[in-house]
């Protein structure tokens, strides 16, 4: 070996320790940082005790969930997400969704949605009547004339089974029984909540049944991104990935066009606040007293689900980042929002202080048969995702 040869292979011994000392304190800085993360405790005023009762003769109780920076409180009466804490662009633990301080709050309602898993069908059927293989089924209304999100004691009204299988995954199930809200068939439901990694929220839904019938589940979260109890979601920017939406008539009832976004205040394809055009002279905009609509996904793909949507706290930079295998997203703006409940953070419910994005099949799509099927047969599994995906900006 000469000189020059051993000189390099000793610079070259010199150069790899002094990168694997690097590397050392690169780890060992992220492990601080993640034990750092680790230890972030959300401030809440949630008391475990709260939530602890009877309904029914089944037990509901307060369920936490955590994976690093992402943490979420649920209960299994009505399948609820009460709150979901992710990091703001300063490090805060900010709780993004609107909900309440105990069990009975959520039974007394008035509103009956927050958080909820909803089910059997989402959103509206028109007259709550439809036809299954030629048979007339009927739902009653509990929304002026229509039935909405699976009748009047729908999902959110059930104790789900909950089990929790590691710190960040719990498993609900409910069998609705044979003709329950007058849905035909034993469906056998089973969804999944998990924190996947620390900025993921992955909802996994699957239904059975015994008899055909029609399923169409969602989570009727309401986000608040800046945090709940800030005020108005006017100034998030709004991004929503569809071309076209489903107009509806004076009762929320598709009309069954599929209508182009393209140059009406429907046209999220490019981020815009929720408010600049909420009270835009506009017919569809006074039906749903703001924005109430169905939009029809599939133009932007990505990881084989629709992309839906993406949206940022003005305050908070905190973005969420919608994506679904389901064909559309309901866009609600709060707008029967009325000062009547009492949120956790000590403030109401008041007007468009919260938006949703209810991933779904169509609004009442059994009166529909040009909208994508949401029947469901013996033997078939009815299988969704959707996930929440967050972090800043
Ligand atoms: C859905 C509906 C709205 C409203 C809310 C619940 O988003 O489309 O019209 O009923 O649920 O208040």
């Amino acid at each position: 070996m000469n000189i020059s040869k051993k000189y390099s292979i000793g610079l070259l011994a010199v150069v790899m320790l002094l990168a694997s000392c690097n590397e050392t304190t690169k780890k060992e800085k992220m492990k601080e940082e993640n034990t750092a993360a680790s230890e972030k405790t959300v401030e809440t005023s949630l008391n475990e005790a709260d939530f602890d009762t009877e309904i029914d003769g089944k037990p509901v109780k307060l369920y936490w969930l955590k994976n690093g920076d992402l943490q979420m409180a649920m209960t299994n009466y009505g399948g609820r997400i009460v709150g979901l804490w992710t990091p703001d662009k300063n490090g805060k633990m900010t709780d993004v969704i609107i909900g309440r301080r105990s069990t009975m709050a959520y039974v007394d309602g008035p509103e009956s949605y927050f958080g909820a898993t909803i089910g059997r069908v989402g959103n509206r059927i028109a007259k709550g009547k439809f036809k299954v293989e030629g048979k007339e089924y009927s739902v009653k209304p509990n929304n002026n004339a229509n039935a909405l999100h699976g009748g009047e004691n729908g999902f959110q009204d059930k104790v789900w089974e909950a089990n929790q299988s590691n710190d960040y995954t719990l498993v609900l199930q409910y069998t609705s029984p044979d003709g329950e809200e007058g849905f035909p068939g034993e469906l056998d439901a089973k969804v999944t909540y998990s924190l996947i990694d620390e900025h993921t929220l992955k909802i996994d839904y699957e239904a059975t049944t015994d008899k055909t019938t029609v399923v169409n589940l969602t989570n009727h979260a309401y986000f608040n991104l800046n945090g709940e109890g800030s005020g108005t979601i006017l100034d998030h920017k709004m991004q929503i990935f569809a071309e076209e939406f489903t107009p509806v008539d004076e009762g929320l009832i598709p009309t069954g066009e599929l209508r182009k976004v393209e140059g009406t205040p429907f046209d999220f394809t490019g981020p815009h606040t929720i408010g600049e055009r909420i009270d835009a002279n506009n017919e569809q905009l006074k039906f749903g007293g703001g924005y109430d609509h169905n939009f029809v996904l599939g133009s932007q793909r990505s990881d084989g689900m629709n992309q839906a949507a993406k949206v940022v706290g003005d305050k908070s930079g905190i973005l969420m980042q919608v994506y679904t295998e389901e064909p559309g997203v309901q866009f609600y703006t709060g707008n029967f929002m009325a000062s009547k409940n009492a949120l956790k953070s000590g403030a109401k419910d008041d007007k468009r202080t919260a938006f949703c994005l209810e991933t779904q099949h169509f609004p009442d799509a059994p009166n529909h048969p040009d909208f994508p099927s949401i029947e469901l047969k013996p033997g078939d599994t009815y299988h969704t995702v959707t996930e929440y995906r967050f972090s800043t900006e």
